[in-house]
């Protein structure tokens, strides 16, 4: 077991890559606070999983593009479990809309559910890891698309392309304290954020060829990445993002 006894924040962590993450680390031997916003009885759910695997998990309700709903997380794990480990930022929205479509309040929305909350979850786990005596992992869950332009979802590019600096600027400054700050950066995986993709055959047939592996990547794929990231295994890799996307991003264009 690569994380027995860590204590880790998961948030968004009741769905898709999240819930994958949440039950990865259990099987990994930690301890799980599981921020949630919506289905409480999917975090019930997990909580009984990761039980069941010898580990304990404790959902907290909390809206990650609030400051003190952040804090709420921190100080949970804290209370709960004495100590954090691991904050693994994920909660994340789209709105699949151009420059010239996204509203104002599509653009504050998506920034601060996808930026805001990994920058304030960084900087509120990192103080208590200082507290604790230093020590300890950031991930940010990122996308191909911090770096590669998707046109028509404009402000996620934007919020994944700050995480980016988010997370080389955070892992240089908290470098002194041991902490070390790790972008994942998912290619196309099947959960509900790309739901329309997956249902429609044709779409489905077009990005599966777009991958040099051929096909869409699974959650799994991904909460075994964060595991492997947040163990002592990758205690050398900080201020960079890892891209788990099947070679999505090196595909030639067919020129
Ligand atoms: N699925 C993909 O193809 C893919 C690719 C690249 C990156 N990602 C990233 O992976 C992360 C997880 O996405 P997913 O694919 O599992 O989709 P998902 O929709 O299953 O998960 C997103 C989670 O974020 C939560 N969330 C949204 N707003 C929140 C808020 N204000 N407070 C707390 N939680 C909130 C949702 O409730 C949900 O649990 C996201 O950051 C996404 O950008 C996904």
């Amino acid at each position: 077991m690569k994380l027995k006894g860590k204590v880790a924040i998961v948030t968004g962590g009741n769905s898709g890559i999240g819930a994958a993450i949440v039950l990865e680390l259990a099987r990994q031997g930690a301890n799980i606070v599981i921020d949630y916003r919506s289905r409480p009885e999917a975090t019930e759910a997990l909580e009984k999983q990761v039980a069941a695997l010898g580990d304990c998990a404790i959902g907290i309700r909390a809206d990650v593009s609030k400051l003190a709903d952040l804090q709420m997380l921190v100080d949970s794990a804290v209370k709960e479990f004495g100590r954090i480990d691991l904050m693994v930022n994920n909660a994340g929205v789209e709105t699949r809309t151009s420059v010239l479509d996204t509203t104002e309040q599509q653009y504050e929305s998506v920034l601060a559910i996808n930026l805001k909350s990994a920058f304030f979850g960084t900087q509120l786990a990192a103080r208590q890891m200082i507290l604790q005596g230093g020590g300890g992992c950031i991930v940010n869950i990122s996308s191909v698309h911090e770096d590669w332009p998707m046109p028509g979802n404009s402000a996620y590019c934007l919020s994944k392309g700050g995480m980016r600096m988010l997370t080389r600027t955070a892992g240089v400054e908290l470098g002194p304290h041991h902490i070390r700050v790790v972008g994942v950066g998912p290619g196309a995986v099947a959960t509900p954020i790309n739901e329309a993709t997956l249902e429609d055959p044709q779409a489905l047939k077009k990005l599966n060829a777009a991958i040099p592996l051929g096909r869409v990547g699974t959650p799994e794929s991904i909460a075994r990445t964060v595991a492997f990231l947040a163990s002592d295994e990758a205690d050398y890799i900080t201020a960079t993002t890892l891209f788990v996307d099947g070679g999505l991003m090196q595909q030639s264009p067919g020129l």
